[in-house]
């Protein structure tokens, strides 16, 4: 009886010994077939009790039972310890996402629609978010009684007076007239800001990109040109351009711009409602007022300018349909642009 109680104690002991050497999970199996395994001593256990008597096979019996669950304790215990272990080295285990550092949409189409019309020929100027009463209005051929003020009469500031958040880049036509003296022509991109209540095709922020082209023959089919160079660079596709008489006070004519849709190629979808027309541009030749408010004779120079919504372009480009997405901290809009 001794004996065997002496073996199972020895075969313990060189068991705990070998598998604190162990240092995989293959490794880890073999020593399990060698203690625990159809062919290991313990297996066959059942015919050495079989050939004691009672009282014997009872203390070996309970013996053997004690060291069998010792033997799988340490196995279970060392298989877990592997397998945190290997985790490190396991390239098939899926890892955490990771979202790399990339500029936000409105960046990167920013800064692509800059480096379009920089090609162009365009300078690009930075204007002030806060702007005069005159900026944003009068010097636009807007006087305080005009009509046209209601739906762009918005955020005002208490100090200093007849101060405002832009509500379009308009407002920097003048100065920029002032500043750069024709020929010239440039871009204004940048934030304004609007009365407005939101909902998924509208915000009361959002930016605009304000063209502006005065010498002595700009004219619409420049116009024309410069739209049709954009618009196809921009949605990297051949788009058709559709100009619809309309109304602004600061140009005469002035015309809204339609593109073909991009999304189902004038076949007719529910984003250009069927009609194979999406608006994305307001634009005109520029009135002889705000060249006059400019400095500029309006006898010798004309010319054309435009304005047209980043955040829409995004959205036909991307198919997005909730423009606060682009205004929202979630990172997985961004990674639509990668
Ligand atoms: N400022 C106009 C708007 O915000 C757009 C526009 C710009 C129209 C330039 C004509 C010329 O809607």
């Amino acid at each position: 009886m001794e004996k065997y109680i002496e073996k199972l104690e020895n075969i313990f002991k060189q068991a705990k010994q070998e598998i604190e050497e162990i240092k995989n999970l293959k490794e880890l199996e073999e020593w399990k077939i060698k203690y625990l395994g159809r062919k290991s001593y313990l297996a066959n256990f059942s015919e050495i009790l079989k050939n004691l008597d009672l009282e014997e096979r009872k203390k070996v019996g309970e013996f053997y039972n004690q060291t069998k669950e010792k033997l799988e304790k340490i196995y279970h215990q060392q298989k877990e310890k592997l397998s945190e272990e290997e985790i490190e080295f396991d390239f098939y285990h899926p890892g955490n996402q990771v979202y790399y550092p990339t500029l936000t949409l409105i960046s990167s189409n920013l800064k692509k629609i800059i480096e379009i019309f920089q090609n162009m020929g365009f300078i690009i100027i930075d204007a002030p978010l806060i702007v005069s009463e005159y900026e944003n209005f009068d010097s636009l051929n807007m006087p305080k009684f005009h009509p046209a003020r209601e739906m762009w009469d918005t955020i005002w500031l208490k100090e200093p007076r007849n101060y405002l958040l832009r509500t379009h880049t308009s407002a920097f036509q003048v100065p920029f007239l002032k500043k750069y003296k024709p020929p010239i022509r440039g871009i204004v991109p940048g934030k304004v800001f609007r009365f407005e209540a939101t909902d998924s095709r509208h915000d009361f922020e959002f930016y605009q990109i304000e063209g502006i082209s005065v010498s002595e023959n700009s004219n619409f089919s420049h116009l024309r040109y410069i739209f049709e160079e954009f618009f196809d660079n921009y949605f990297e596709k051949k788009i058709t351009l559709r100009f619809r008489p309309s109304y602004f006070p600061f140009t005469e004519p002035s015309i809204e711009v339609d593109i073909s849709c991009v999304l189902c190629n004038q076949r007719g979808c529910s984003v250009c409602k069927f009609s194979g027309w999406l608006e994305v541009a307001g634009a005109g030749m520029i009135h002889p007022f705000v060249l006059k408010e400019a400095g500029i004779d309006s006898k010798k120079f004309q010319g054309y300018a435009f304005g047209t919504g980043l955040e829409r372009l995004i959205m036909l480009k991307y198919q997005i349909n909730d423009i606060r997405l682009l205004h929202s901290s979630d990172l997985r809009t961004n990674e639509i642009s990668s």
